[in-house]
């Protein structure tokens, strides 16, 4: 038996797509390896998984993954709240869209003008909505990117947003953070401890993340 074994975890990964009309959107780098390698490493360990993507390409195949497509920030946002209350953890790896077009077009837009000017509205928070609504008994863990200041950042995070820990990795480090296959992380957790980890295999910085959560289990 592993300390997972009978556990139902929520994982995000990847980007979302926010539509500017048919043919364009907004996104972001993220490639979704790091939410993937998190999501089989759980699995590893005896967990059931519900990986909620953003679109990526990569493949799994693992019968104890059940994979929910979504591109926007939206469909992710709903897609989490209807599985939330039947996790007993949830790990939110994506790059959710902080903002999206606030209105689409519904046909494709033509160059007329020289320049062009697109609303963006906020998305909802999906990982702070989660940190509203969690049991004492759920377990939330939330990943922040950061450039700068970047302890204090992710601190702000874990309490702005009611984690048990969150996954920290600095675009300053080299061969860290979106496309590549390393990373790079620190982990930050609500007892005020640190831990910093060496530049590793995806993979294997997945298993210092999935091994992280077994004195919150
Ligand atoms: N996140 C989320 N829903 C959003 C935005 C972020 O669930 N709409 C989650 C991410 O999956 C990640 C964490 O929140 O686990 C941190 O995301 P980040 O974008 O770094 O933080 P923000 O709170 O959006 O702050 P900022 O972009 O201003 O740094």
């Amino acid at each position: 038996m592993s300390f997972l074994t009978n556990k139902k975890v929520l994982v995000t990964a990847g980007p979302t797509y926010e539509p500017i009309d048919p043919v364009r959107f907004i996104g972001n780098r993220s490639s979704g390896k790091m939410g993937y390698a998190i999501a089989e490493e759980l699995t590893k360990q005896g967990a059931e998984v519900i990986l909620v993507s953003g679109p990526v390409s990569l493949a799994i195949n693992n019968s104890k993954i059940k994979i929910i497509n979504v591109e926007t920030a939206a469909e992710m946002y709903d897609a989490c709240h209807a599985h939330f209350k039947a996790c007993d953890i949830a790990i939110m790896t994506a790059a959710v869209a902080d903002y999206t077009v606030a209105e689409p077009s519904a046909i494709k837009i033509k160059k007329k003008e020289s320049t062009l000017t697109l609303d963006l509205i906020k998305t909802k928070d999906i990982l702070k909505s989660l940190g509203e609504i969690k049991s004492t008994k759920q377990i939330l863990v939330g990943f922040a990117l950061e450039t700068n200041n970047e302890e204090a950042n992710a601190l702000e995070k874990l309490k702005k947003k009611n984690l048990d820990f969150i996954v920290l990795n600095s675009l300053q480090d080299k061969g860290a953070g979106f496309q590549h296959d390393t990373n790079k992380v620190s982990i930050l957790d609500k007892y005020n401890k640190m831990t910093k980890f060496e530049l590793k295999a995806k993979a294997a910085v997945a298993k210092d993340i999935v091994a992280y959560l077994k004195p919150f289990v």
